[in-house]
Formats: structure tokens, sequence, C-alpha cells
């Protein structure tokens, strides 16, 4: 059987940014024919939000780019570190609160903070939590992920050599 792959794009809400990224990158996965190889999840650092599904604003931009956004917010746990292969931080503040997790120690996949797989992107660098902004700040997002995404599919062709 084709070995699987396992992602999850982690935000603070799990309603606008990661959301989004999981949107573009199971769109991507379709287009490069690996929808049977490569599973696509998103996650929030905090339960704030569970159980609702992406924010209205976020939908909507989405939507009109041609995306549809399916997630309900969950709350990334420590027993997700075993489910998972590439866990992306949309930010440096889940970054850090990803690694607090005492899971995290001995995760045998990737965990990098989502910008860095954009290769035109400042090392280090936030994607802008949209929440309180205005709606520049979605349509922000959604150009950021359609970078990240499409390097993040590039990575996992190099590392599993397909
Ligand atoms: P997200 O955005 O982390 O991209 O889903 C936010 C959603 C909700 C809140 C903050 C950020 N909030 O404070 O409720």
């Amino acid at each position: 059987m084709a070995e699987t792959v396992r992602v999850c794009f982690v935000c603070l809400g799990n309603i606008c940014r990661s959301p989004t990224a999981d949107g573009v990158m199971v769109s991507l996965v379709e287009q490069a024919g690996l929808s049977d190889r490569i599973e696509v999840e998103s996650a929030g650092t905090s339960a704030h939000h569970v159980g609702e599904g992406a924010d209205r604003r976020s939908a909507q931009v989405a939507r009109r780019r041609g995306y549809t956004l399916t997630s309900r917010s969950q709350q990334f746990v420590d027993s997700d570190w075993e489910r998972f292969d590439y866990v992306l931080a949309m930010d440096r503040s889940n970054l850090r609160n990803l690694r607090r997790l005492p899971g995290s120690r001995s995760f045998s996949g990737t965990l990098v903070l989502f910008r860095d797989l954009d290769p035109d992107s400042p090392s280090g660098a936030d994607t802008p939590d949209p929440y309180y902004g205005g709606p520049q700040g979605f349509d922000d997002v959604l150009d950021l992920c359609e970078r990240g995404c499409s390097g993040l599919l590039d990575t996992i062709r190099a590392d599993r050599g397909w």
C-alpha cells in the first residue's frame, strides 16, 4: 500500500489562518494527483473556537479565489504528535506553544514555521493574524498560504522522492 503523509497546519484559533492553509493545500494536493497519499488537517493551539467552522471572512475570501474551507476547529493536543508527519506553525508564538507540549520532544516528523517553507519569505516570518484587522488581512493570508503550501508540497516531494 502506498505510504500516506499526514500534514497539520496550526494557528491560534483554527478558524482563520490554518483553515485557509488547509483548504489551499487540499486543492494543491488534488491538482498534483496526490490526494490518496497526502492527508491534510488543521488545528489550533487554543480551544476557544473548538467545533466552529472557518471564520466567515476567511471562507469568503477563499471562495472568491476558488477554494472551499471545510475545517471544524480542533485543538492540537499532545497525542497529535503521533498522527502527523509535518506540523506547520503559522506563527512563532504558536511554534513556541507547540514546542511546550511534551510530545514535541520525541516527534520524529517535521515541525517548522509555515513561511519558512516559502523560499521567497524572509526567514522566521509570521503569517499575521487577520482576526482583528480589516478585509485585506484575509487576502494577504491567502497569498501567503498559496506560497507556503506550494513550498510544502515541494518539500514533501523532495523528502519522499515523489
Ligand atoms: P487564527 O485567528 O489563529 O488564524 O484562527 C484567530 C482567531 C480567533 C482569535 C484570535 C486569532 N481570538 O482571539 O478569538
